[in-house]
C-alpha cells in the first residue's frame, strides 16, 4: 500500500478516535463511541498490515491469531465484577510490549541513525523501556490487589522517599551513560539495569498504595500505559500509536485528576505512597446494637416514603441485582414517589462502573445524579436504600481525623429520615475500614445478598 494511504488511513482513524473519546463520555453516545472506536482500530489494523513496513506475513497472521484468541476469550468470559482487573492486566501488556520493542529497537533498528539522530532514538528508547517497565509492574501489582490476591493494605518500606528518590536519580545516571554508549554490550547491560531499576519502583510504587486509593492507581496506570504506547510510537516511527498513546495518556491523566479530586486527595501524595494506612491512625472498631429490618418491613417504609435515593456499591455489582433495582424503581415511579440514583464518584471498582450498569438495566439518566448534585438533598429524603455500599457512604470520612479514609468526600445518607443498608454482613468495605452508619439510630440493616433481598423487597412491594 503506498505511504501516503497509510498516511490518510491513520489520520481518519485518529479523528475516529477522538469522537470514540467523545462519545464514551456520555452513556447515551457510548454505544456510538464504541462503534466509532471499533471502526477506527479495523481501519488502524488494516492500513499497518498492508504497509509496506510489514515483510513477513506468515509472523504476522500466527500472532495475530494468538492475540485476538487471547482477547476474545478473556472478553467472552470476564465478569462484569472483574473488569477492573481486565483493565490492569491489558495496561501491563502495553507496558511489557514498550519494554521488549525497546529492547528490539535498540538491537536491531539503530543502524543508520547517526549524530543527534541517533541520540533523539536512544532517548526514546530509555524513556519508553522506563515507563513501559514501571507500568507492567505497577499494573500486575494492581491486578493482584484488585483480584484480592495481594492484601490491599500499603505497604510500607521504611525510607520509601529516598528509595523512590534514589531510583529516580540512579535512572537518570544510567541513562546519561546510555546515550552514546561506546559498545552495544554496555548499552544493553546499562538497559537492563535500568529495567530491573523501574520494575522495582513498579512494584513499590503500587505496593505502597491503601485499599481507598487504588481508583487513582488504576487511571494513573491508564495514563502510563499511554504515554508508553506513545513512546512506542516514536520507536517504530508510527505516527498513528503516537496519537493514540497521547490520547490514551492525556485522558488518563485527566481521569487521574478527577478521581484524586473526588477522594479530595494530592495527586503526588497518592503518588509518594502510604494513604489508607499511617496518614492518621490506625481505624476504629465499632460496637453497639444495630437494628436489623426484614424485605417486608423494608418495602413498608418505601411505601409511606415520598422521596426515596438509591445508592448503588459495589455489593451491587456483585449480586447483579440492577435489574430489580430498576424493578422497584419503576413500581415506586408509578406508586407517584420521587426515586433518584445517588453516584459516588469511586463506587464499585472501575469510573463509571455504577452508571454502566444502571444503563444496563434501562435506568432513565435523568434520575441517576453525581455525589455533588444530590448530597444537600438527604435530609429531605425519607429513605435511602444503600445497595452494597460502604465505604462511599461511611460518616468516619468527615467524623474522624484519623480515620485512614479521612477527608474523602462522602454520600451523607445518615441525614435522610431512614436508612436502610442492604449486605451480607457487618464486614468493612475496600479499605477495610469499619462503618459506623450501621449503628446510627436510623440506620436499618437487611442483611443477605442484595438480589435476594431486593426480590423480596419487590414481592413484598406488589403484595
Ligand atoms: P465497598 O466499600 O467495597 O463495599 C461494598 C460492600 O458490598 C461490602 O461491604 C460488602 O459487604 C457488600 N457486598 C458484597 N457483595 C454483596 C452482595 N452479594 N450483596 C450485598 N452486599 C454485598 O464498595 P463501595 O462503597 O462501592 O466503595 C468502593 C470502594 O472501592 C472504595 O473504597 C474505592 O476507593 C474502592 N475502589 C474504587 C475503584 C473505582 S475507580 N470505582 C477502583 C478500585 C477501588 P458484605 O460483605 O457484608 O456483603
Amino acid at each position: 500500500m503506498a505511504s501516503g494511504i497509510v498516511t490518510a488511513s491513520y489520520i481518519i482513524a485518529a479523528v475516529l478516535f477522538i469522537l470514540s473519546l467523545g462519545g464514551l463520555s456520555h452513556p447515551e453516545t457510548a454505544r456510538r463511541g464504541n462503534a466509532y472506536g471499533i471502526a477506527g482500530m479495523v481501519i488502524a489494523i488494516l492500513a499497518t498490515v498492508f504497509s509496506n513496513q510489514v515483510t513477513d506475513y506468515a509472523v504476522l497472521i500466527v500472532v495475530m491469531l494468538i492475540g485476538g484468541t487471547v482477547g476474545v476469550q478473556a472478553a467472552r468470559r470476564v465478569q462484569m465484577t472483574e473488569m477492573p482487573e481486565l483493565v490492569a492486566i491489558l495496561h501491563s501488556f502495553v507496558g511489557l510490549a514498550a519494554v521488549l520493542i525497546g529492547f528490539a529497537t535498540y538491537l536491531v533498528g539503530l543502524e543508520g541513525f547517526h549524530g543527534a539522530e541517533r541520540t533523539i532514538h536512544e532517548v526514546e528508547i530509555y524513556l519508553g523501556i522506563l515507563i513501559g517497565a514501571v507500568t507492567f509492574t505497577g499494573s500486575v501489582i494492581a491486578f493482584g490487589k484488585l483480584r484480592g490476591k495481594i492484601d490491599g493494605k500499603p505497604v510500607l518500606l521504611p525510607g520509601r522517599h529516598w528509595l523512590n528518590l534514589g531510583i529516580g536519580v540512579a535512572c537518570i545516571w544510567i541513562g546519561s551513560g546510555f546515550v552514546g554508549a561506546q559498545s552495544t554490550g554496555t548499552a544493553v547491560f546499562l538497559l537492563v539495569l535500568m529495567t530491573l531499576l523501574a520494575f522495582a519502583f513498579g512494584v513499590h510504587m503500587v505496593m505502597a498504595i491503601g485499599g481507598a486509593d487504588m481508583p487513582v492507581v488504576v487511571s494513573m496506570l491508564n495514563s502510563y500505559s499511554g504515554w508508553a504506547a506513545a513512546a512506542t510510537g516514536f520507536m517504530l516511527s508510527n505516527d498513528l500509536l503516537i496519537v493514540t498513546g497521547a490520547l490514551v495518556g492525556s485522558s488518563g491523566a485527566i481521569l487521574s485528576y478527577i478521581m484524586c479530586r473526588a477522594m479530595n486527595r494530592h495527586f503526588l501524595a497518592v503518588i509518594a505512597g502510604g494513604f489508607g494506612t499511617s496518614g492518621g491512625g490506625a481505624a476504629t472498631s465499632y460496637e453497639g446494637e444495630v437494628t436489623s429490618v426484614s424485605a417486608e418491613e423494608t418495602a413498608e417504609l418505601l411505601r409511606e416514603a415520598k422521596h426515596v435515593v438509591i445508592v448503588p456499591g459495589y455489593g451491587m455489582a456483585v449480586a447483579q441485582a440492577q435489574n430489580t433495582v430498576y424493578e422497584i424503581t419503576k413500581s415506586l415511579r408509578e406508586k407517584g414517589k420521587e426515586v433518584r440514583f445517588a453516584i459516588h464518584p469511586v463506587a464499585g471498582r472501575m469510573p463509571g462502573h455504577m452508571n454502566v450498569l444502571l444503563a444496563e438495566a434501562r435506568v432513565p439518566y435523568d434520575i441517576v445524579l453525581e455525589m455533588e448534585e444530590i448530597n444537600d438533598d438527604f435530609p429531605a429524603t425519607d429513605v435511602v436504600l444503600v445497595i452494597g455500599a460502604n465505604d462511599i457512604v461511611n460518616p468516619a470520612a468527615q467524623d474522624e481525623p484519623g480515620s485512614p479514609i479521612a477527608g474523602m468526600p462522602v454520600l451523607e445518607v445518615w441525614k435522610a429520615n431512614t436508612t436502610v443498608v442492604l449486605k451480607r454482613s457487618m464486614a468493612s468495605g475496600y479499605a477495610g475500614v469499619d462503618n459506623p452508619l450501621f449503628f446510627r439510630e436510623n440506620t436499618r440493616m437487611l442483611f443477605g445478598d442484595a438480589k435476594q433481598s431486593l426480590d423480596a423487597v419487590l414481592a413484598a412491594l406488589h403484595a
